[in-house]
């Protein structure tokens, strides 16, 4: 790993803003508050959430610093930043969504492993790289290709970072060629990150984005591509990130009965208000953000004040003075859109968001549908109990 190390311990780990919410000290886990992620659209660095699994990698010398990309090819090679700086830049607006978002939630339904998250273990940013169509042609894999001539199918990224996971080993994940090796899938080898070189718990010098995917698949500290035949093997791919249905648990569990996964569904969550809250009777408005996978748009937003018996459509929005149409051109389809809308609260209310995306899927009513012993894609309706509202002095308007 010539120019970029891995520390075994926690002592030199970046600074972080005091705001953030911190799951996990050692790995550093943490999010911004739920009022951060509604006020812009872009998540400014330092509120972005970090999801980490081991101590975070160092570059010495970013001179040294190389990516090998080799396997089922025809001329592996090396290439160094300046190689990668001078391919045709791309700058990408996705939102990165970890698959535990919201785990907490479900863990209140019955006992999930992992890192608890409330609602954001998400942002969205401008991400500035290379297309890794571009890097693969390099080593001569065509735009488009879905299996190399040597048989290769899978984009395998390997970081160097010491995770106890793999005992000790390096993060890893995979893609299929087939979305690797197209231009529209937008993947990006990106060392900036809203217009700023990627900072070190970001995946500084370089890192993978797979957008529309779930964030584990975006790999930091990238090391090494290799392209392969079969997925990554890795703990991270075959052992982690996988939907059970509710009825597996620890003891019956098969982790070969399921495929790994990668886009996520149609999600949203309201930001202004904690999940038990209290705001006066009369009109109050509310925001927050809503996602699809695969570049899906968001067609609607739905919010309720009384638990879902009626219901008003929210305004959409992503960009100033660019109405926001779902799939539409001047949208960014990989990325989250914000909603508002001002809703008369009763006495004792229950708000409620519900989105539906492009392809009319529609977030599950109750977590308990959703339930799976590792906690991941917790999407069900983003429900606020308000108490007391009648009696509340102090305003939320
Ligand atoms: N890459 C490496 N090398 N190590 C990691 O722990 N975490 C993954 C992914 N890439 C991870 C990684 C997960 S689970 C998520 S959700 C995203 O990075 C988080 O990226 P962020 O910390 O930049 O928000």
């Amino acid at each position: 790993m010539p120019g970029l190390t891995a520390p075994s311990n926690y002592a030199d780990e970046p600074p972080r803003h005091p705001a953030l919410k911190i799951n996990s000290k050692e790995p550093f886990n943490a999010e911004p508050h739920r009022s951060a992620l509604v006020s812009s659209y872009i998540t400014p660095v330092d509120f972005f959430y970090k999801r980490n699994h081991g101590p975070i990698p160092k570059v010495e010398d970013l001179s040294r610093y190389t990516v090998s990309i080799s396997g089922l090819v025809n001329r592996p090679i090396q290439l160094s930043m300046a190689d990668i700086w001078a391919l045709p830049k791309y700058n990408v607006t996705a939102t990165l969504q970890c698959a535990g978002n919201r785990r907490t939630a479900m863990s209140k339904v019955r006992k999930v492993r992992g890192v608890g998250w409330d609602i954001s273990a998400l942002g969205n940013a401008t991400w500035g790289g290379a297309k890794l169509s571009d890097v693969l042609e390099l080593v001569g894999i065509p735009k488009l290709s879905s299996v190399t001539s040597l048989g290769g199918k899978h984009v395998e990224f390997v970081s160097v970072d010491k995770c106890k996971e793999e005992k000790g080993g390096p993060y890893t994940a995979s893609i299929p060629l087939k979305q690797a090796a197209d231009p529209d899938a937008d993947v990006l080898l990106a060392y900036e990150m809203n217009g700023e070189v990627l900072n070190r718990d970001h995946g500084y010098p370089l890192r993978v984005i797979v957008p529309g995917v779930i964030g584990a698949r975006s790999v930091k500290w990238l090391d090494n591509i290799k392209i392969t035949e079969e997925e990554c093997q890795g703990f991270f791919t075959q052992k982690d990130y996988k939907m059970f249905p509710p009825t597996v648990d620890w003891d019956n569990i098969n982790w070969l009965t399921r495929r790994p996964q990668m886009d996520f569904p149609v999600q949203s969550a309201i930001c202004t208000l904690e999940d038990v809250d209290v705001i006066k009777e009369g009109k109050a408005r509310i925001a927050g953000y809503a996602l699809s996978g695969g570049g899906r748009g968001i067609e609607r937003v739905d919010v309720s004040a009384d638990g879902g018996k009626t219901w008003v459509e929210a305004r959409r929005y992503q960009k100033d003075n660019v109405p926001y149409v779902s799939d539409g051109p001047q949208s960014d389809k990989w990325a989250w859109v914000l909603f508002e809308a001002t809703l008369n609260i009763p006495a004792n209310a229950e708000i409620v968001a519900k989105a539906v995306d492009s392809a009319a899927n529609v977030q599950p009513e109750n977590v308990e549908d959703i339930w799976n012993l590792r906690g991941i894609l917790n999407t069900s309706w983003h429900r606020i109990k308000i108490q007391n509202s009648s009696h509340v002095e102090r305003s939320k308007l």
